[in-house]
Order: structure tokens, then C-alpha cells, then sequence
């Protein structure tokens, strides 16, 4: 990672980072134990890409401020209830996430579940709370909805569950990729360019474009580090997707196709952002980022 993406994704971090502190409920009173395991698992670390993609797509369009912030929150809320979710033993059974137990090992099960159940709803509440005209925010709750839910995210992971143990073609698994993890990115991306409510919708026609393309490179880059990386590089059980027979890029298409298809996506979200110009930089350290990035 380059000093400058370095320093972008920290600034980028840190602003989310105390919106999140401010809305998330304190470790008190008697519901402590639920909010305890929510700040666990959204305070841990991680990358917080999907905020910093609500943030450089508000920038490719117009300037970030505080409306991005919330919807870089959401977003980021429903990301970390997805990883509570589908780290459990129903889902994925793993217990380690970005180096520490994962939620359900370190509360419980039913706390684990009802933490992400929280997470999900308090993202909502944050669009509700948006210095928009309510036309926009009712867009922006209607477009995560879609693209967190049976449009897009959920649905995507219902897939990814029924397909275990099981061989699918190319474009099956695309599809599941795109819904599973691709879904949120896009929402992300949309969703930082729509707060500003100066979008023009030829721009959101290419953001389109751009995180579709990056959105699926993101899941690539994730079953490629599951073969090729380190549990404590990864921070997450490494060949956890072998051990569990998950039908990913590496396994039905091979890691040198995995790896060529994922630079195909980068150089095609490129090309989606070629209108912006120098506004969209952050945008393209981004995708630089999701396609080369070790953990
Ligand atoms: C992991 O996402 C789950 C996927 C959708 C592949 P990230 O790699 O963004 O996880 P964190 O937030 O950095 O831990
Ligand atoms: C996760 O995909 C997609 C989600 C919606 C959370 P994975 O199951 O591959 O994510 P990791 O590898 O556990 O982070
Ligand atoms: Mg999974
Ligand atoms: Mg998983
Ligand atoms: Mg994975």
C-alpha cells in the first residue's frame, strides 16, 4: 500500500470511526452485553473499504461531508453485522476474525445474532438522520434495502450457502459474487455519491460500472488470499473456504484465471471512471487496492 492510500484510508477511518463511537450505544445498563459485542466486532479493525468508497465517490463527484460520514457508518454497520453472521456456526462456522475471536466465541451465539440484528437496524436509523431532502434519504434507504437485502447481499449469501459441497458453472458463480459482496460495494460507492445530492446521473451510470467491476474483483481477491495468504496475515482462518468445500474462484476456475480475471475488472473500473478525471483518484487507489491488496 502506497503512504498516500495509506494516509487517505486512515483520514478516511478515522471520521467514520467517531461517528460510529457517537451512535453505537455504550457497554451500560441493561442491554451492556448486546452493545458490548457490537463495538467488538465493529471496533476490531478491518479495513473499512466500504466507508472509504462512500467517501472517494462523494469526492469523484462533488466534496464529502457530513452526510457522507452517516452513510459511510451505514454501510459499514450492515458489513459488520454480514461478517457476525456469517462467521456462525449455521453459516460459516469460523471462529477467528480480523485476528481475535470471532463474535459468537467470544459472547455467544444468540448475543452474536441479536448484535447483528442491531447493527442492521441502527444503519437505517442513520439515513433517517441525513440533512437531505427527504426524497434523497428515502433513495438512499430504498437502494441499501435492495442491495443489503434479497436484491443483493442476503441473497447472495443464501447462495453461497445452498452452493456448499456442490460445483458451479462460471456465470453461477459470478452471480453469487456479485450479490454476496459485490451488492454492498456498489451500494457504497452509490450511496457516497448520492448523499451529496449532485450526482448527475450519467456519473452514477458510470459508478455503476465502476463497482460492479471492483465489487466482484473484491470477492476474487478475498478466495484468492484464502488459498494464498496467512491465517495471521488474514487475521481469519486461512483455506477456510477448502475446508468447507465453498464453491470459490480458485477452486472451479483455478488461482492464474482467479488472478487474470481480477486485473480484466480493475483495468475495466479504470475505464468506467475515465469522465471523472483527477477528481476520481481516490476512486482508483481504491480499486488498486481491492485487486492487489495481501490481506
Ligand atoms: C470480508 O470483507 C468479507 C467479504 C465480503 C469478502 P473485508 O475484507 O472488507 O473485511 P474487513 O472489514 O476488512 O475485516
Ligand atoms: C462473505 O464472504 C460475504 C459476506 C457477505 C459477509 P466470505 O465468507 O468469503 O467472507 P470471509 O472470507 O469469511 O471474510
Ligand atoms: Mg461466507
Ligand atoms: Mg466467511
Ligand atoms: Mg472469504
Amino acid at each position: 500500500m502506497t503512504t498516500e492510500l495509506k494516509q487517505l484510508l486512515q483520514s478516511y477511518t478515522e471520521q467514520v470511526d467517531a461517528q460510529l463511537e457517537k451512535i453505537i450505544p455504550k457497554n451500560s445498563g441493561p442491554g451492556a452485553e448486546l452493545f458490548a459485542a457490537m463495538r467488538y466486532s465493529v471496533f476490531n479493525g478491518g479495513k473499512r473499504m466500504r466507508p472509504a468508497l462512500c467517501f472517494a465517490a462523494a469526492e469523484a463527484v462533488s466534496a464529502s461531508d457530513s452526510n457522507t460520514t452517516r452513510v459511510a457508518a451505514a454501510v459499514e454497520m450492515i458489513h459488520a453485522y454480514s461478517l457476525i453472521h456469517d462467521d456462525l456456526p449455521a453459516m460459516d462456522d469460523d471462529d477467528l476474525r480480523r485476528g481475535v475471536p470471532t463474535c459468537h466465541i467470544q459472547f455467544n451465539e444468540a448475543t452474536a445474532i441479536l448484535a447483528g440484528d442491531a447493527l442492521q437496524s441502527l444503519a437505517f436509523k442513520q439515513l433517517s438522520e441525513l440533512d437531505l431532502p427527504a426524497s434523497v434519504s428515502l433513495q438512499l434507504v430504498a437502494l441499501l434495502s435492495d442491495l443489503a437485502g434479497c436484491n443483493g447481499m442476503v441473497t447472495g449469501q443464501a447462495i453461497d450457502l445452498a452452493s456448499t459441497g456442490k460445483q458451479l458453472s462460471a456465470e453461477e458463480l459470478t452471480h453469487m459474487h456479485n450479490h454476496k459482496t459485490g451488492a454492498l460495494i456498489e451500494a457504497s460507492v452509490l450511496m457516497g455519491a448520492m448523499a451529496t445530492n449532485q450526482a448527475l446521473d450519467e456519473q452514477l451510470e458510470a459508478l455503476i460500472k465502476y463497482s460492479r467491476a471492483i465489487g466482484l474483483a473484491f470477492q476474487i481477491q478475498d478466495d484468492i488470499l484464502d488459498v494464498e495468504s496467512s491465517t495471521e496475515q488474514l487475521g481469519k482462518s486461512q483455506g477456510s473456504d477448502s475446508d468447507k468445500n465453498k464453491p470459490t474462484y480458485t477452486s472451479i476456475l483455478g488461482i492464474e484465471t482467479a488472478r487474470s480475471e481480477a486485473e480484466r475488472l480493475y483495468q475495466q473500473s479504470l475505464e468506467a471512471l475515465s469522465a471523472f478525471g483527477d477528481r476520481a483518484q481516490s476512486l482508483r487507489a481504491l480499486a488498486q487496492f481491492i485487486v492487489h491488496r495481501t490481506f
